[in-house]
């Protein structure tokens, strides 16, 4: 994701820019720029870092002065995050610049082709591509600049918003839209382009969100011509009057990030696998791992290192890798793996995994273990971050920016990529029957539907915080896959109610922790039908003789647990391998509405960081 705002109309363009790049920083901090025309020429200026270094950068390096403008604040896709790569990017002949929400699929093809006429490139982006492709074929067609800009969107495949002008025509902005997002606001002889309304909000209530494969042309001091890319057709756009305050638009009507980021997973799932996992065909391919595959199979063993959540989803790996790669796997804490002097060889293979991609100790891990000469493949979200640079090679996670501080959808994601990777090396190490390869492929494309159908749970899973939400303590069980579920489930709710919250393997329970139980004790269980159901069934007995309050996780159309337990939680039926991703949602949503019942800051809670950078 990235975050795009314009302006053209009375004022100082600058300052409205600037604001609206610091409210769309939500969608993406990597890099910023902004591109001002001053009334003779383009000032432009941009930087990798967040849009403060913008703003510092800007303010001693450019005029400030203009009432027509542009800004870009970035999540790399294509390209490291790096001033280069930063938007907004120039054609060849300096004339026109443009910002860019989204990628072009077929960029690669049509970077050769302008290169065979002579374009050359300073930037690793599709954007680039993009702008020029538009200039050439305003020289070649001899069209205006809206026309160009149909004509060649016309021969692009992806994803775009995007907004662009020519220095030379400094009374229009073009803007367009497919598969990202895009509003015009409409004011007093100005208008506005943004990713989302706040930018604007303050200077209008009225809008146009454009369609897919809409474009428009919005002329100072006139109007806002709307057409069909496809056809050229004329529309005439809906104006909305907009409700929602400036907090609420950008959490996208979702009281906190963290909420917005739990609904958020079955698209950003779908997101992870596109085009790497193709069920029908039997196909999962990831690009990082492909020239890897034989270092992998013939690894003595797969090391994982991470801290916190990007931990817990470390040890569903090793669950994962265990079971269908037929491969020792270690899983470590990064902070103590560095220290340990541990034992690593050139046949080992360490995964680093990491929501940031900055974890100081996740970090120091790796380089140790380059060091001794294993070979290190990452598992991060943010491109181009300094894990994701450091590593050997490595798989995205395309989850979008986290800005939640509890983890949520980073996790379930980076389940998703370590799944994935564990059924490509399966198939070339023929651990997994073709079946259920087959099988497991086709699962996974349903886990996004399953999730949504696990979201659903939510008002009675508010019931059940109200319920408990003065808790001193709280216990987490689960068995199997769902051993590391129940501590991330703890882990969500120290994080952000404070409660103290432990996750336990249920068996291990009798080991100590039955000794805490009493009828204050609410203790949640993963009860899912796989292996371990009876096992679970006979904990709970066990928790419930000592007067244990009971909140089970149970697969839809149980009944034995369902009797047993205080409250049920249910998520629909998974197959054990693949159940973490749904049997997570009902526990970050209890972590969640108690967090909010008792008045904590969800999204900034004490004495935490979204990424520790220091040891
Ligand atoms: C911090 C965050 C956690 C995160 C952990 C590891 O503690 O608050 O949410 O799981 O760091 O971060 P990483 O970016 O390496 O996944």
């Amino acid at each position: 994701m990235c975050g795009i705002v314009g302006y053209i109309g009375k004022k100082e363009a600058y300052p409205i820019i600037l604001n609206g790049l610091k409210r769309l920083e939500y969608r993406g901090y990597d890099s910023a720029g902004i591109a001002l025309f001053d009334g003779s020429d383009i000032q432009l200026c941009k930087t990798q870092g967040k849009v403060a270094d913008l703003e510092a950068k800007a303010e001693k390096n450019i005029s400030l002065k203009g009432s027509l403008g542009i800004g870009h604040t970035r999540w790399a896709t294509h390209g490291v995050p790096n001033d280069i790569n930063s938007h907004p990017h120039y054609s060849n002949s300096g004339d026109l610049v443009i910002i860019h929400n989204g990628i072009i699929e077929n960029y690669a093809s049509i970077k050769k082709e302008l290169i065979n006429r002579g374009y050359t490139f300073t930037s690793d982006t599709d954007t680039e591509v993009l702008v020029n492709l538009i200039e050439e074929v305003k020289k070649q067609e001899n069209v205006k600049l809206g026309k160009a800009v149909q004509i060649a969107l016309n021969q692009v495949v992806g994803a775009y918003a995007i907004a662009l002008f020519d220095k030379n025509k400094p009374d229009e902005i073009v803007v367009a839209k497919l598969g990202s997002p895009l509003a015009i606001g409409i004011g007093d002889d100005e208008f506005f382009v943004a990713s989302d309304a706040s930018p604007f909000i303050e200077f209008t209530k009225n809008a146009i969100y454009l369609e897919d494969q809409e474009m428009a042309i919005i002329r100072r001091d006139r109007d806002v011509k709307v057409r069909k890319i496809k056809d050229d057709k004329l529309v005439t756009p809906y104006v909305q009057e907009l409700q929602l305050n400036l907090e609420q638009i950008e959490k996208g009507g979702y009281d906190h990030f963290m909420l917005k980021e739990i609904y958020e997973q079955p698209s950003v799932i779908k997101d992870t696998y596109r085009g790497r996992l193709l069920a029908n065909e039997g196909i999962v391919r990831l690009g990082g791992l492909e020239d890897h595959i034989k270092r992998f199979i013939n690894a003595d063993r797969i090391i994982i290192v991470a801290c916190g959540t990007s931990w817990h989803a470390g040890l569903v790996a090793e669950y994962i890798f265990e079971d269908l790669v037929r491969v020792p796997v270690e899983v470590e804490y990064a902070s103590e793996f560095r220290y340990r002097n541990p034992i690593i060889t050139e046949k080992d293979v360490v995964i680093a995994i990491s929501q940031s991609g900055e974890t100081a100790d996740t970090l120091a891990a790796i380089k140790l273990a380059k060091e001794k000469g294993a070979f290190v493949y990452g598992v991060c979200n943010v491109v181009g971050s300094t894990i994701s640079r450091e590593t050997h090679s490595g798989t995205y996670t395309h989850a979008g920016p986290e800005i939640g501080v509890a983890s949520t959808k980073a996790f379930t994601t980076q389940i998703t990529v370590l799944t994935m990777m564990a059924l490509r090396l399966a198939k070339s190490k023929g651990t997994l029957s073709q079946s259920d390869y087959m099988l497991h492929l086709r699962e996974l494309d349903m886990i996004p539907a399953k999730v949504e159908e696990a979201l659903q749970s939510d008002e009675n899973i508010k019931e059940i915080s109200k319920v408990f939400k003065d808790a001193a303590n709280f216990l987490y069980l689960g068995r199997g896959y769902n051993f590391p579920v129940a501590l991330e489930g703890a882990l969500k709710l120290k994080e952000i109610s404070y409660i103290h919250a432990e996750g336990y393997p249920a068996a291990e329970m009798k080991h100590g922790p039955i000794a805490l139980i009493d009828e204050q004790m609410p203790v949640v269980v993963i009860a899912i039908n796989n292996n371990h159901y009876e096992k679970v069934v006979s904990n709970i007995q066990e928790i419930k003789s000592r007067a244990g309050k009971i909140i089970a996780v149970v697969s839809e159309g149980d009944t034995t647990v369902k009797e047993m337990a205080d409250y049920v939680m249910e998520v629909p039926v998974t197959p054990e391998t693949l159940s973490p991703l749904v049997t997570t949602i009902p526990l970050q949503l209890l972590s969640y509405h108690i967090a909010v019942m008792l008045g904590r800051d969800v999204d900034q809670p004490r004495n935490l960081a979204k990424s520790v950078t220091v040891e």
